[in-house]
């Protein structure tokens, strides 16, 4: 298999909703000091620890988060997203992500059980295969390593 073969076979989707791209500056008490580069560096130190190529990108616009997971149905092995406010008022991202058939782990850095009740809700989580909230950065490697079982899981 060539370098690119296989690098397209190990790619996973790292998906980031609105206001994420404020990230270190952004309400810190609750989102932490990281910024989204420090973020997106973590994802693609965790998928190449598991062999796996992290493709990240981040939006505030739901169209744009939607058709990104349309492309990943053929260019993409599985799906780690922080939909941010989508997770509680979309239902087309919930049904972008039903119909992608890939294995979708949904992170939140902060715990939103413990935040407004109108976070208690993510229209995601059911069709999500795992969630990970209240970890702070360190979700998305928890994210990563959860998705990276997955994916092998099926490829065998
Ligand atoms: C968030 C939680 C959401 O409620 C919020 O709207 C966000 C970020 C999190 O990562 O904790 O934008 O998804």
């Amino acid at each position: 298999m060539s370098q690119d073969a296989k690098s397209a076979a190990g790619r996973v989707l790292v998906l980031n909703g609105p206001n994420l791209n404020l990230l270190g500056s952004r309400e810190p008490a609750i989102y932490g000091r990281e910024t989204l580069a420090d973020v997106e560096a973590l994802c693609r130190d965790a998928a190449a620890a598991h062999g796996l190529e992290a493709d990240c990108r981040q939006t505030a616009h739901e169209g744009v988060l939607i058709d990104a997971i349309h492309e990943a149905r053929s260019a993409h092995r599985g799906i780690v997203i922080n939909p941010g406010a989508y997770s509680h008022t979309s239902v087309a991202i919930r049904d972008a992500l039903a119909a992608a058939y890939l294995p979708v782990v949904e992170v939140h850095l902060s715990n939103i059980h413990r935040r407004e009740s109108f976070r208690h809700h993510s229209h995601v989580s059911a069709v999500a295969d795992a969630v990970i909230c209240g970890a702070g950065s360190h979700g998305y490697a928890l994210a990563l390593t959860h998705l990276a079982q997955l994916v092998n899981k099926e490829a065998r």
